[in-house]
């Protein structure tokens, strides 16, 4: 039955519903829940949560009186225009000039604040696409990416992406999905859910791929905070500089002409960086040609973002640059933590757990089991460990209900997804104690190292 449930829920309702909706994905955080809540916790064995990506700490103290005082100020109950405060929007700019470089070209009127990034995608694919269009993803894919396009009956075509190359998507192979029907290719980076931190060269490719065959290339930097410091996330947004040589010999592999507004999306999201998912507020940077249809879309899905934290963000991006800094270092020293008692663990005996890639919040691991599915495995790491996890195949084309099978097309079933932000340097160590112990416990034939 190709995606899911086209007819449990309409076998009690006296209206018909959506088929697209309908035969969308369910979002697979709550089976993941639906595992934990067999697991029987005690003081000595608490229950490890890695499976959503959802930041580990608080926001600082400062923004949260900034905000109350936002959220008091009788001023910031009124709707404020579809693009945003320009006060946030102006700030946006400068922050983005800290991340990729003082001389890009951007201006406020390429922002458009949202109420997530989740909606960002949604604004922006229904600028770019409709229903009967196809758009390209990568496999794993980020879920609702996959599931906002098939709600709205555009057609994911699905790009896989192989251990062997780090989980790195291959404009080559991109090419040859493009179709007359191809709107947009979207890529994740750092990417959710493998990790894998795409590096300029690759962006620059795809990005001239996309603007050859005129398509949108859509960017989502959720996780970009979280890059290694120092390390420049692309060279997209900078000025174009015609050069006299040749058409390619501009910096980092663009062409020499290369307009990033005729060609890019780029989406982001407060609620990592600044740990307030709750609150609400993302954003999309595109050319201003996009914004008059980008403000139809957003008029019609949230009028505007929530104002408050708009306006409490706005005064103070730069104040919480160090918090910014600070967060992404202590998740960096996590996934440190985490190779290295993953490795202590499988060092002692003749199997491991492997990690195929690491970057912003996550880590894709193969677990050491034969022929046993991720999803067999997170179940029985849940209920018997209390480690909650996600298997890669909640992250790709086979995921179309509770009961079917995880597999990703021609890639191996054994990868499973860690959200290393969510807990502790501590916890994270606990993890790996029982990611050893389970070997034994659970009794399965495991795979011995090769290496
Ligand atoms: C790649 C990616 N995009 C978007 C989002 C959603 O962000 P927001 O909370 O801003 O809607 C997430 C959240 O996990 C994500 O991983």
């Amino acid at each position: 039955m190709p995606g899911g449930f086209p007819t449990r829920m309409s076998q009690q309702l006296r209206y018909r519903l959506s088929h697209a909706v309908e035969t969308t994905s369910r979002p697979p955080i709550p089976q993941a829940y639906a595992w934990a809540e067999r697991y029987k916790p005690t003081p000595g064995r608490p229950l490890l949560d890695m499976s959503q990506g959802v930041p580990g700490t608080p926001p600082p103290k400062i923004f949260l009186d900034t905000l109350s005082q936002t959220s008091a100020n009788p001023q910031y109950c009124g709707y404020v225009p579809n693009a945003g405060e320009p006060a946030l929007r102006k700030a946006v700019v400068e922050e983005m000039k800290v991340a990729y470089g003082e001389h890009v070209d951007l201006r406020m009127e390429d922002v458009a604040i949202t109420a997530g990034c989740n909606m960002a995608f949604a604004a922006s694919i229904m600028t770019v696409a409709e229903s009967g269009d196809e758009v390209i993803l990568p496999v794993p894919w980020y879920f609702n990416h996959e599931m906002t396009l098939t709600s709205l009956g555009i057609k994911p075509i699905t790009l896989q992406t192989f251990p062997e190359d780090g989980f790195l998507p291959s404009p080559e192979k991109c090419e040859h999905l493009i179709t007359s029907k191809t709107k947009a290719i979207v890529l994740v980076t750092p990417n959710n859910p493998t990790g894998a931190i795409y590096p300029p060269s690759l962006l620059a490719s795809f990005a001239t791929l996309a603007r050859s065959r005129n398509i949108a290339l859509i960017l989502d930097e959720t996780y970009r905070d979280f890059l290694p410091a120092g390390s420049a996330p692309h060279y997209l947004f900078n000025p174009s500089k015609p050069s006299t040589s040749s058409t390619t010999s501009r910096a980092h592999d663009l062409p020499s002409d290369w307009v990033w507004r005729e060609t890019l999306i780029h989406l982001f999201s407060f609620s990592k960086s600044y740990c307030i998912p709750g609150h609400r507020v993302g954003l999309i940077c595109a050319s201003p040609a996009l914004m008059p249809l980008l403000n139809i879309a957003l008029d019609n899905i949230q009028i505007c973002a929530p104002r408050p934290p708009q306006m409490a963000l706005a005064g103070m991006l730069d104040t919480l640059r160090p918090f910014v800094r600070s967060t992404a270092e202590a998740v960096r020293r996590r996934h440190e933590i985490f190779a290295q008692s993953i490795q202590d663990r499988s060092n002692s005996s003749g199997w491991r757990w492997e990690i195929g890639a690491q970057g912003g919040y996550y880590a894709f691991v193969k677990h050491p089991f034969k022929d046993v599915s991720a999803r067999d495995v997170c179940e029985r790491l849940a209920v018997e460990m209390g480690v909650v996890t996600l298997p890669a195949g909640f992250f790709g084309p086979e995921h179309h209900g509770e009961d079917e099978a995880d597999e990703m097309k021609g890639v191996d079933k054994r990868w499973i997804r860690f959200s290393v932000a969510n807990i502790d340097d501590e916890k994270v160590r606990l993890v790996c104690d029982r990611l050893g112990e389970c070997v034994e416990k659970f009794g399965w034939a495991v795979e011995s190292r090769t290496k």
